[in-house]
């Protein structure tokens, strides 16, 4: 589903010249990271070029709420308390900074992108308490937060965090105009990488430094970013006819919504869960029945989802990609706050590559041992995938295929096996494998998007097998049944 972004944006056609051998730096990834990453290199002089599968924006950056804030939800008194007091300074001035770096490059290129300063707020409907610790924590760290016990909301809040003067923009029309400016070939899937060669559809480009800039990396050895990550989907709503909001809005409790404008119109975000456990659906409806609560004549002008990458510790993984290989790095792991986390990135590793010593960079470190902050998370994640990964091989599936309704999808006995199927209103059958190619874990049905998602690590496929977003790599997972 197109979000309100990619109806709003079009992008200049470019001729692509056949990929070139050699390249100081290749970029992995045509999102925000990537994007900001190339464009920072390149600006300083470093011959840069950026692979992309699909399309500039596609990922998960066309299909974010683009807010830029160094208001991360609650982060601030988290981790003060889990890596200290420095690291989280450090966390702090790095996000905050990334705001200014955006409009000082908006306005030295004149990008029309709807960039507009606006306070960001964290707020519960529960208790005030978290939020006032909050706040306290922010101030400390240097940022410029007040708590407040009152909003413009339409519903009653106990107590909001508020970080004055941050931003929100129109991420595609950004990211279209810088990319513009770059050495980009899209349709461009990265098949391989090992030491400086980086092995393409289009052939093999030798660099001599290699940013994965890809969402959720694909090499699982060295790095184990599958050990250090699950990704979690949420939904958005673009609303017209709903009521001016001035500000930015979060919420702190485990069911809360999310609000921004743009233009006349109001974006409403929430109905969050781990990427393959949605088996039930009915996400965007609880969105849409929240929203007809608050304002019973609003009409609904786009609908659309999106998923990021989930860290242990809840810190972004930007820096070394291992120490196996000291020219390969990485931007990953934001956690839902990929755009300032992707400018830190840009600064951080055009730094690395150009030998600069960024005061910021040890609390994003890729090597970094945060056990303390990690533990739980670690042994979740971990139980997660054990559950996943021998459902495949223990449960049966409860019904055969020729019981699968039109309109409908599941995991059915079909010729002996345990498949994956969708019949189409026609009774046209897709029959999928569900092991996921990635580290063979069991995919589910997701009736909301008609997609089949992988709850380990994230990686998605239509309803027909075409692969939608990685880690996996297999481009499709159909299967072909002779009758
Ligand atoms: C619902 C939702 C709302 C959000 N709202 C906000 C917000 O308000 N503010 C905020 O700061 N953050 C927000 N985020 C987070 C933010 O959108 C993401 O963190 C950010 O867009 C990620 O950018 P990226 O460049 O890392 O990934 P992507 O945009 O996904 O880019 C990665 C690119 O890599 C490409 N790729 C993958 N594999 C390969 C390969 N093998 N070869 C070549 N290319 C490859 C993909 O095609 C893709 O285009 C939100 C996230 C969600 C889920
Ligand atoms: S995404 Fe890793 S096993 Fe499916």
């Amino acid at each position: 589903m197109e979000s309100i972004w990619q109806k709003t944006a079009r992008r200049a056609e470019s001729d692509t010249d056949t990929l070139c051998s050699h390249a100081d730096a290749v970029v992995i990834g045509g999102g925000m990271a990537g994007i900001l990453t190339a464009w920072m290199l390149t600006s300083r002089g470093v011959h840069t070029v950026v692979l992309e599968a699909n399309e500039v924006g596609s990922g998960q950056t066309g299909h974010t709420t683009a807010k830029v804030t160094s208001q991360h939800g609650l982060i601030y008194d988290r981790l003060c308390k889990s890596v200290g007091g420095e690291l989280a300074r450090q966390y702090a001035h790095a996000n905050e900074e990334a705001i200014g770096a955006y409009e000082r490059l908006i306005d030295q290129l004149g990008i029309a992108c709807d960039w507009e300063r606006r306070d960001a707020w964290v707020y519960s409907t529960r208790s005030g308490e978290a939020l006032m610790a909050e706040t306290d924590a922010a101030q400390q760290l240097g940022l410029p937060a007040f708590f407040a016990d009152k909003s413009c909301l339409p519903f009653w809040i106990q107590g909001a965090s508020v970080f004055k003067n941050q931003a929100q923009f129109h991420p595609l029309k950004f990211l279209y105009a810088l990319a513009g400016q770059l050495n980009v070939y899209e349709h461009t899937p990265v098949l391989h990488v090992e030491g400086q060669n980086i092995d393409t559809l289009l052939g093999r480009i030798v660099a001599d430094h290699i940013i994965f800039a890809c969402h959720y990396p694909f090499v699982n050895c060295p790095g184990y970013y599958f050990m250090r990550m699950h990704q979690e989907r949420s939904y958005a709503l673009a609303l017209e006819n709903t009521q001016p909001l001035d500000g930015m809005y979060i919420s702190a409790d485990d069911d809360g919504l999310s609000f921004r404008t743009y233009n006349n119109q109001l974006i409403l975000g929430g109905s969050g869960h781990r990427t393959g456990e949605n088996c039930a659906g009915g996400q965007y409806d609880e969105l849409r029945r929240r929203a007809r609560e608050y304002w019973p004549d609003c009409r609904e002008s786009a609908c659309w989802s999106a998923q990021d990458c989930m860290p242990l510790d809840k810190i972004p993984y930007i820096g070394r990609f291992s120490g196996k290989y000291p020219n390969w790095y990485v931007a990953t792991g934001f956690k839902k706050w990929g755009m300032t986390s992707s400018m830190v990135a840009a600064r951080l590793i055009s730094d690395a590559i150009l030998q600069i010593d960024h005061p910021d960079r040890h609390v994003f470190s890729p090597q970094r041992h945060t056990w303390k902050a990690s533990a739980g998370s670690f042994i979740k994640d971990g139980m997660a995938s054990a559950k996943h990964l021998t459902r495949y091989y223990l449960k049966r599936p409860g019904m055969d295929v020729e019981q699968l309704l039109p309109g409908h999808g599941g995991i059915v006995r079909c010729n002996g096996r345990k498949l994956g199927a969708y019949r189409d209103m026609d009774g046209h059958v897709f029959l999928v494998s569900i092991k996921c190619p990635h580290l063979g874990c069991q995919l589910e049905w997701n009736p909301e998007e008609k997609s089949w998602d992988c709850p380990c690590h994230g990686s998605r496929y239509d309803y027909t097998g075409k692969l939608i977003s990685n880690p996996a790599q297999e481009e499709d997972i159909v299967v072909k049944i002779n009758s």
